[in-house]
C-alpha cells in the first residue's frame, strides 16, 4: 500500500493513512511487536471477506488472535452489539496490551474503535477501510460511536486509531448502491474545500464505478486537514457536518432505512437549499451540487414529512440552547467560519420550508 499521509492530532501520536491492496501485508507492516494479542472485529460480510485473511496473516506472525463479529447494517451498531462483543474480549481475556483490528465499512469501525476507546480504559485499535465510504470519512478522525433511538452516534467517543489501511482492492466486491453512498461523502468533502474534486465527480457520475486511488487520495486531503487541524471539533471540524443536521433526522425518523450516505445527500441539498434562500450560498450552486448527486443517482429529497424528522434535530450534537445548527458552504469548494462561527443557527421553518 502507498503512504497518503498522516494525521496528526495535536493530543496524540501521528498516525499512517495507507492506500492500496492487499491489506494483510499492510497490517503487517504497521503491527507493533508490543501487540501479543488481536480482535479482528468485523460484520459477517466483511469478516467473511477480509477477516479470515488477516486473522490468519496475524497467527502466522505468532499473534493470538480474537475474531467477532456481528450481522451487517445499521441496525447493529448500538450498546447492545458493543456489550456483546465486549463481554466476548473479556471471556477471552483479552488485555490491555491488544490491538483491535476492525474491519469493514463505518459500522464496523465506528463499534470497534468505541469498543477499544473504553475497553480497560483504552487499548489501540487499526481500522481497515473496505467501502468507500469509510476510506474517504468513517476511517479518519478518530469519532467512534453508537446510535440510539434517540438518534445517530449519541454515545461514543473520540479515540485515534494508529493505522488506517484504505483495501482499494475491496471496493470490487462492493454493491454499486455503497459506491454511490460513499460518492455522496466525495461530493462533500469536494463541495467544502476542492472545486478540482468536484469537476471530476462531474466528470465520471455517469458512470459509477470504483474510483481511482486518486480521486480518494484528495477526498482524504480534505479530510485529513480539517481533523488535524481541530481533532476534537472544537471550531472547524463542524464543517465536515454539512449535510448531517439533516441526514442524521433523516435515518433517525426511517429507523435507518435511508442509508448514511443516502441521507447525507439528501441533508446536503436540503440545508443548501435553505442557505440559497438565506443569502448564504448562491443558487447556482445549490442546482451544481443537487444536479451532481442526481447524476451520481443519489435521493435529493427527503423520503419522509417534515414532521416527522423533526423531533431528532433537538438531539444533533450541534444543537446548542436548543438551537439547531447547520455547516453551510460560502460556494463550491469554499466553507469558511461565519461571525467566529463555523456552524449557522437555523430555524424550525426554515428547515420546513427548505423541505421540497
Ligand atoms: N466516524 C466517522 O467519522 C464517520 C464518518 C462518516 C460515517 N460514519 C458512519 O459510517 C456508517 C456508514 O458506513 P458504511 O456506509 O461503510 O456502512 P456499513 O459499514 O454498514 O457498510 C455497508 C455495507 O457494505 C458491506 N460491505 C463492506 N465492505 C464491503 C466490501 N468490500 N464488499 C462487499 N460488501 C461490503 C457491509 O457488510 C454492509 O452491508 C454510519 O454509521 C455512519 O454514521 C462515521
Amino acid at each position: 500500500m502507498k503512504h497518503l499521509c498522516d494525521i496528526r492530532p495535536s493530543d496524540g501520536d501521528p498516525y499512517p493513512v495507507l492506500c492500496g491492496g492487499d491489506s494483510a501485508t499492510a497490517l503487517a507492516s504497521v503491527w507493533r511487536a508490543e501487540w501479543r494479542q488481536a480482535v479482528v472485529l468485523g460484520d459477517t460480510t466483511t469478516s467473511e471477506l477480509f477477516g479470515r485473511s488477516i486473522a490468519s496473516g496475524l497467527r502466522t506472525r505468532g499473534c493470538e488472535v480474537l475474531e467477532l463479529e456481528f450481522p451487517p447494517g445499521e441496525d447493529h451498531k448500538n450498546r447492545a452489539t458493543k456489550e456483546r462483543l465486549e463481554d466476548a474480549m473479556l471471556s477471552a481475556h483479552i488485555e490491555r496490551g491488544a490491538c483491535i483490528v476492525a474491519v469493514g465499512g463505518g459500522v464496523p469501525l465506528d463499534v470497534g474503535g468505541f469498543i477499544a476507546a473504553t475497553y480497560l480504559r483504552g487499548i489501540a485499535h487499526i481500522n481497515v477501510a473496505t467501502t468507500l465510504l469509510a476510506q474517504v470519512d468513517a476511517a479518519i478522525g478518530g469519532k467512534t460511536g453508537v446510535n440510539t433511538p434517540h438518534g445517530k452516534n449519541l454515545i461514543g467517543a473520540f479515540h485515534h486509531p494508529r493505522a488506517v489501511l484504505l483495501d482499494v482492492d475491496a471496493l470490487g466486491s462492493l454493491p454499486t448502491a455503497e459506491l454511490r453512498y460513499g460518492l455522496a461523502e466525495c461530493a462533500k468533502h469536494a463541495t467544502l474545500r476542492d472545486e478540482l474534486l468536484f469537476i471530476e465527480l462531474e466528470r465520471l457520475a455517469d458512470d459509477v464505478r470504483p474510483p481511482s486511488a486518486e480521486l480518494i487520495q484528495r477526498s482524504v486531503a480534505v479530510k485529513a486537514a480539517i481533523v488535524s487541524a481541530d481533532p476534537f471539533e472544537r471550531g472547524e471540524r463542524a464543517v465536515l457536518n454539512f449535510g448531517h443536521t439533516v441526514g442524521h433526522a433523516l435515518e433517525a425518523a426511517t429507523n435507518h432505512a435511508l442509508p448514511h450516505g443516502a441521507a447525507i445527500a439528501v441533508g446536503m441539498v436540503i440545508e443548501s437549499r435553505l442557505a440559497a434562500r438565506r443569502g448564504w450560498l448562491d443558487a447556482s450552486d445549490l442546482t451544481r451540487l443537487s444536479t451532481l448527486l442526481t447524476r451520481l443517482g443519489l435521493p435529493v429529497h427527503a423520503p419522509c414529512s417534515f414532521e416527522r424528522a423533526a423531533p431528532f434535530f433537538s438531539g444533533d450534537k450541534k444543537t446548542t440552547a436548543g438551537r439547531i445548527r447547520c455547516a453551510i458552504p460560502e460556494r463550491i469548494g469554499i466553507v469558511r467560519a461565519y461571525e467566529g462561527s463555523w456552524t449557522r443557527v437555523v430555524t424550525q421553518a426554515e428547515l420546513r420550508e427548505a423541505w421540497t
